[in-house]
């Protein structure tokens, strides 16, 4: 009986043309950096070297962005918007947020495997108690999120304290909470008023004693994430429309590659027009974050 001779890897790997589908590699390629971790996100902090944050929602993308540099990507919950159509981040389920994470660590880790993953906790799934919050928590780890982001402050002091304990860093957010934007009557600037403002410091001096490491300021005025940005001594702001100098920026990708019909928020710049593609649009936000050209206050910020 004759048997066909086995190709060896070199043969077969000669009959690989690409990775199509998205063309993600068929394996980790040699990283061209150190894998973010949270201490090496806050020593950039200490030095003063900005932190840059995407979002991203699938395998390909969040791949492209590691590769791109981006230090941070963020599946938020923003995903019920710009992938699923709803008309607020309110519909978002747990299992969207599972999904979603466990494609974006994929992608991560079938490019360089570098990035920092941060996933939001959605509406619903932590305000009920810490240990609601822990258990929900504790799907989007094991989906493979470094860390979880939830929004609000003061009552949410308690929760982050709980989940810090037990392991799971944690980023706040605050100023425009989009899970609360029927409260707050709609997408504006928070903390203008003296009284706002003085509450918005205060939980976010609370919730850095609470173990927040990150917190997002989200359309808050820029002297005061700036104020708050030099206050707070552990905790690294990552500012939407808050202006230049908070410790990191942070965009909803489909954003910054201008791909939205609608009218585009004030904070937003579009990088594919520097960038030419979409690699080169994140090469590009990288890089203004970086040396500061982005955000101007004058153009992006209250
Ligand atoms: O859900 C999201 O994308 C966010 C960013 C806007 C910070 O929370």
């Amino acid at each position: 009986m004759s048997t066909a001779p086995t190709p060896d890897a070199a043969e077969l790997a000669s009959q690989v043309s690409g990775t199509p589908y998205g063309t993600l590699p068929p394996a980790s390629p040699m990283a061209s950096r150190k894998p973010i971790s949270l201490p090496r996100l806050l020593e950039m902090r200490s030095r003063g070297e900005k932190i840059t944050m995407l979002t991203a929602y699938d395998a390909t993308f969040a791949a492209v962005a590691d590769a791109a540099g981006v230090e941070c990507i963020l599946v938020g919950d923003s995903l019920g918007m710009v992938c699923q159509g709803l008309h607020s981040t309110v519909g978002v389920s747990l299992e969207d947020m599972r999904y979603h994470t466990e494609s974006v660590s994929r992608g991560i880790r079938r490019a360089q495997g570098t990035a920092w993953l941060i996933a939001d906790l959605p509406f619903g799934t932590y305000q009920e108690s810490k240990e609601q919050a822990f258990r929900s928590a504790s799907v989007l780890m094991q989906a493979g999120a470094h860390m979880i982001k939830l929004e609000g402050g003061g009552w949410t002091t308690e929760v982050v304290h709980f989940l810090v304990e037990r392991g799971i860093p944690v980023c706040a957010h605050l100023g425009l909470t989009p899970q609360t934007v029927h409260a707050l009557g709609g997408y504006r600037v928070q903390g203008k008023s003296d009284a706002a403002a003085e509450v918005l410091k205060q939980q976010a001096h609370a919730l850095e004693d609470a173990g927040a490491s990150m917190l997002v300021l989200e359309m808050v005025p820029a002297d005061l994430s700036a104020e708050l940005t030099r206050a707070l001594q552990h905790c690294a702001t990552i500012g939407i429309g808050a202006g230049k100098d908070t410790a990191g920026q942070v965009l909803v990708l489909h954003d910054m590659l201008g791909v939205n019909l609608g009218k585009m928020p004030k904070f937003v710049r579009n990088f594919m027009a520097d960038g030419g593609s979409i690699r080169g649009a994140m090469q590009a936000y990288v890089a203004a974050v970086k040396d500061g050209s982005f955000p101007v206050n004058a153009l992006h910020a209250w």
